[in-house]
């Protein structure tokens, strides 16, 4: 059995396999530790274990390997990446920061590794509204890629940022009407969304929270049915978690190409041949490592 078979792999590599939220059913019952970017990149900090292997998309990977340098990050599809990621370059930022030279730049953890090294701040969409809030009031922010993420915290903060044109194309699929229509489906349930969504549609929801803190907030809830507005994946773990309640997708098609290109198959392949191994040059690293780690220690 092929999960037997990734078992034996990973002792014998002293391996530990670490999935994100969304990763396919298999993968996440496969894994040691499933959970969102930030658990994840706490995880990968402080591992004993010599070899990562990162079933999520390739930013998450390059923060395991800026975090542990002398670990081996193994990456099982290479084309798994993030669109919104791509969406800020290093050029386009420094041309903003030559724009407003006074200003911080914090990046959310969706970006590349040379980005990173650009900013003062990274942050996941756990802690975007901490790190934001512990900037020193009438300090300038560039906030990117995400402009939705962005929106939010200038709206939970009550903070002036300047906003790049990023977006997740997979949570875009969630809509207003759309959360409307289930919620006269089924009255009963609280909405939870992610804040990648869409101000409109985030405000015909209940709660706006990171994966992570979705799963925290359904554990201790007293309801029994939710609609979920994030990618699908994650109702796999909720159900796990929480056999008794409902699970309901904002909508159907909510589905993250990029995730679900990691397969058992490819996780496999990636033990036995040490494949794709994800590494960020040193000069990079150093200077990322730094606005992530901010972010750690807040
Ligand atoms: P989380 O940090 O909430 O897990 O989100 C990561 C992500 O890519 C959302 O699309
Ligand atoms: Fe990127 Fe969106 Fe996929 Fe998250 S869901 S990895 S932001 S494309």
């Amino acid at each position: 059995m092929i999960q037997q078979k990734i078992q034996e792999i990973k002792e014998k590599k002293q391996a530990i396999i670490l999935a994100h939220n969304y990763q396919r059913p298999e993968i996440q019952d496969v894994a040691d530790f499933v959970g969102d970017s930030l658990d994840l990149s706490r995880m990968a900090a402080n591992t004993s274990a010599r070899t990562i292997v990162f079933c999520g998309v390739h930013f998450m990977a390059e923060t395991a390997s800026i975090l542990s340098p002398d670990k081996m990050i193994l990456l099982p599809d290479i084309d798994a990446g993030c669109p919104m990621a791509d969406m800020v370059t290093v050029e386009s930022l420094r041309k903003l920061k030559s724009i407003h030279p006074d200003a911080v730049v914090v990046s959310y953890v969706n970006t590349p590794a040379v980005v990173k090294a650009e900013s003062d701040y990274c942050c996941t969409s756990a802690n975007g509204v901490r790190v934001v809030s512990a900037i020193p009031d009438g300090k300038k922010i560039i906030f990117t890629p995400d402009k939705y993420l962005g929106a939010y915290i200038i709206r939970q903060t009550g903070r002036d940022m300047i906003l790049t044109n990023g977006f997740c194309p997979t949570h875009q699929t969630i809509t207003r009407e759309g959360i409307l229509e289930l919620k006269k489906k089924y009255p009963q349930a609280i909405v939870i969304i992610h804040p990648e969504c869409n101000p409109e549609a985030i405000d015909a929801a209940d709660e706006a929270l990171s994966t992570n803190g979705m799963c925290k907030f359904v554990a201790s809830s007293e309801a029994s049915e939710f609609i979920v507005g994030t990618e699908t994946g994650i109702i796999h773990r909720l159900k796990k978690e929480n056999p008794q309640k409902q699970f309901y997708p904002a909508s159907p098609r909510t589905v993250c190409p990029n995730m679900k290109l990691i397969t058992i198959e490819k996780l496999l392949w990636a033990l036995e041949k040490d494949e794709y191994q994800i590494e960020v040059p040193e000069d990079v690293a150093e200077k990322a490592k730094m606005a992530i780690e901010r972010m750690l220690q807040l």
